[in-house]
Formats: C-alpha cells, sequence, structure tokens
C-alpha cells in the first residue's frame, strides 16, 4: 500500500498500525536500555531515586526516570512492586518475544523496519538529557526545527488525522480556518477541499512568525491562503462573528497553557451550525502508547500541556459546542464539534 492510502484506512485501522509503531519505540528504549546497562543496574529491586542513583540521574530528573520506568514495566521488561513507595526490578530474560508486524509499521510512519525507526526515534537524547542539567531534547517552532517539524507534520500518521478534519471542515463552506497552521500543510489541503467559488478563503493563524513565512511560501499562487501571526492564547479580534464555515486545529491543543481563549475564538468566529475540528491532541487517556508519550514529552520544549477527554468536552460545553465525531490514535485523540 502506497503512503497516499493510508488517509482512508477506518481510523480503528489506522490506530492499529500506529499502536504497532509504538510498540516499536518501547523496543527501541528497551534496547538503549540494554546497551547502557540500565537491566543490570535493576538486577536488585529499586525505588526511583536508588535507580537514579545508580544511574547517575541529576535529582530534577528522576521524575523523568520514573517515566522511564514505567515505560519499561509497560514493555514487560521491568517490573514494579509496591504503591506507595514503588520499587522496580528487571524481569529476568526481559520481555517475551513477539515479532513486529512490519506491514503495519510501514503504514504508520512509512518506514519498513525497526532498525529504519531508529535512525529518527534513537531516545539517545532523551538518555542523555538524563545525566546532565542540560537539556537538549527540545524542537522549537522556528527556522532551526523547521525541517524537523516538515518532516514530522507529513509521517502518514499524523497526516492521517490532519486529513480527517480537513475532510471533516471542507465541504462545511466557502470560508475555512486553520488554527495554529504550522508552516501550512492543512491550509494547502483544506484549499484542495473548499468549494471552487470566488468567495473561497482559507486563513491560517499561526505564533511562530518562521511558520508564518514558511505557510506563506507554501500557499504562494493561490490567492484564496492568508496566513496571519495570531496567539490563540489570546483573544483573537480580527474578523467577524460568525465568518467561518468550519475552522480546525491540528497538533496543538496540547501546547496552549489556557484553551479557554480559543474556545472563545472559535464559538465568536464560528457561524451557528459551523463545524469546529480538534484534532491530534496529546491527552492523558490510558492507552498502550501512554507511558512512551509520557516519556517523550517530559523533556521536549515546548511543553505539553495534556487534557483528558472530559478536559475537552467541558471546555466544548462552556463555549456552546456539540460533539459529533470522535476517534484516538491511542492517546492521540481527534474531535469534532458542532458551533450550537
Ligand atoms: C505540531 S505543529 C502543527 C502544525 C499544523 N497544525 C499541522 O498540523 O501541520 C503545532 C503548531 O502550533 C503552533 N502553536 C503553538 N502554540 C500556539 C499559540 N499559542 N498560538 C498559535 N499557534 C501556536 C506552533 O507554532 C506550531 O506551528
Amino acid at each position: 500500500m502506497t503512503r497516499t492510502d493510508v488517509v482512508d484506512l477506518t481510523p480503528e485501522q489506522m490506530e492499529k498500525a500506529y499502536l504497532e509503531y509504538r510498540r516499536a519505540c518501547y523496543d527501541i528504549v528497551y534496547r538503549n536500555c540494554l546497551e547502557r546497562g540500565v537491566f543490570d543496574m535493576l538486577k536488585t529491586p529499586a525505588t526511583v531515586e536508588e535507580f537514579g542513583g545508580r544511574m547517575g540521574v541529576v535529582p530534577g530528573k528522576l521524575p523523568v526516570a520514573k517515566l522511564l520506568l514505567d515505560a519499561l514495566v509497560k514493555y514487560g521488561a521491568v517490573e514494579r512492586t509496591g504503591v506507595d513507595t514503588p520499587r522496580y526490578a528487571a524481569v529476568p530474560g526481559g520481555p517475551a518475544p513477539a515479532p513486529f508486524d512490519t506491514d503495519l509499521i510501514f503504514l504508520a510512519t512509512g518506514k519498513s523496519s525497526v532498525e529504519e525507526l531508529m535512525h529518527s526515534e534513537n531516545y539517545a537524547g532523551l538518555f542523555n538529557a538524563l545525566t546532565t542539567e542540560d537539556n537538549p531534547v527540545s524542537a522549537t517552532f522556528d527556522a532551526d526545527h523547521l525541517p524537523l517539524w516538515e518532516e514530522v507534520l507529513q509521517a502518514p500518521f499524523y497526516r492521517y488525522s490532519r486529513v480527517q478534519a480537513v475532510r471533516e471542515i471542507g465541504s462545511t463552506g466557502p470560508h475555512l480556518l486553520d488554527l495554529a497552521c504550522g508552516p501550512g500543510f492543512g491550509l494547502l489541503e483544506l484549499a484542495e477541499q473548499a468549494p471552487d467559488g470566488p468567495d473561497t478563503t482559507v486563513l491560517g493563524v499561526e505564533i511562530s512568525p518562521d511558520f508564518v513565512v514558511s505557510a506563506g511560501q507554501r500557499a504562494t499562487g493561490d490567492p484564496r491562503i492568508r496566513v496571519v501571526r495570531g496567539d490563540l492564547e489570546k483573544p483573537q479580534t480580527f474578523l467577524q462573528e460568525g465568518y467561518f464555515d468550519g475552522a480546525m486545529i491540528v497538533g496543538a491543543y496540547h501546547f496552549l497553557r489556557d484553551p479557554a481563549p480559543l474556545w472563545r475564538t472559535a464559538a465568536r468566529l464560528l457561524r451557528p451550525g459551523g463545524t469546529f475540528c480538534v484534532a491530534y491532541v496529546l491527552s492523558q487517556v490510558g492507552t498502550y502508547d501512554q507511558e512512551i508519550m509520557d516519556l517523550r514529552f517530559a523533556l521536549r520544549r515546548p511543553r505539553s500541556y495534556q487534557p483528558t477527554r472530559q478536559d475537552v468536552l467541558d471546555q466544548a460545553a462552556a463555549a456552546g459546542m456539540e460533539l459529533g465525531r470522535e476517534f484516538g490514535l491511542g492517546a492521540w485523540r481527534w474531535y469534532s464539534f458542532t458551533r450550537k
């Protein structure tokens, strides 16, 4: 199956592929731990503090060491005993071997083996960060990291969630809004889906000046697309009330420290009956990938603020939005709401 077919999978099919990819991520962390002698350090049970001492983890990063141990528990490489003061010990012989379904991994990532994945998912930065005060694990939204983001935002499992949002709002009418549009892939995809008429407008709002420039360049030649700089944690006072038929925010909700202004903006700018798609939200939902995502984002900058499903639904209700459809790729939740 080619990469362009991925967006036609059902959410259940895509989630199956995505979760197999995350199983491979657990395995990569496990292999890193083997190489670094982590399981030798856990031959006798250790608290997080004792493990931190054995590994040389700097005190401020003990919570991340705990996330590492919890990820190893999830993968079956370590067992945890005790509730108030948990202790961790290596599982003798390691996790039960289970071959990877490389077809599923290919569907999710476009890469055909765990070895190939290891080039981009080596977790080395995270391991190194545990033992130094510095924080080399960072992917800020600026020109220096633009190539990295361009790759991430086009990864099949990510693109899947964005294209589902584009399809959800693309036929609601001629006025479409992409909030936190990043370097503009969603703007082009929306322009392709939007009704073909003189009134069509696709507007992107984005906080990063570098990404505003990149999105503008990507949309050059399509006069229907506009990009403006804006912070979604503040009211967006430009534009008239009820102008938009559909709006989406993809892969950005979990970066907002306070999502309330976003909901007010969406409620104000959408017409009654308009659609608001909140897609690819890193959430606290306890799915199989939760521990690996928690670990991965623990040192990542900018920070993420992971809502529960109920947090999102409460915000939506307060903004006068009604839930239509939802699905999840593991901890990455996707919602579509109707503005009442
Ligand atoms: C992972 S990228 C997603 C980009 C795009 N939505 C996509 O799916 O291709 C997250 C984007 O959210 C933007 N962002 C984060 N906080 C923001 C804020 N407060 N206001 C506007 N944009 C924000 C970032 O600059 C970045 O471009």
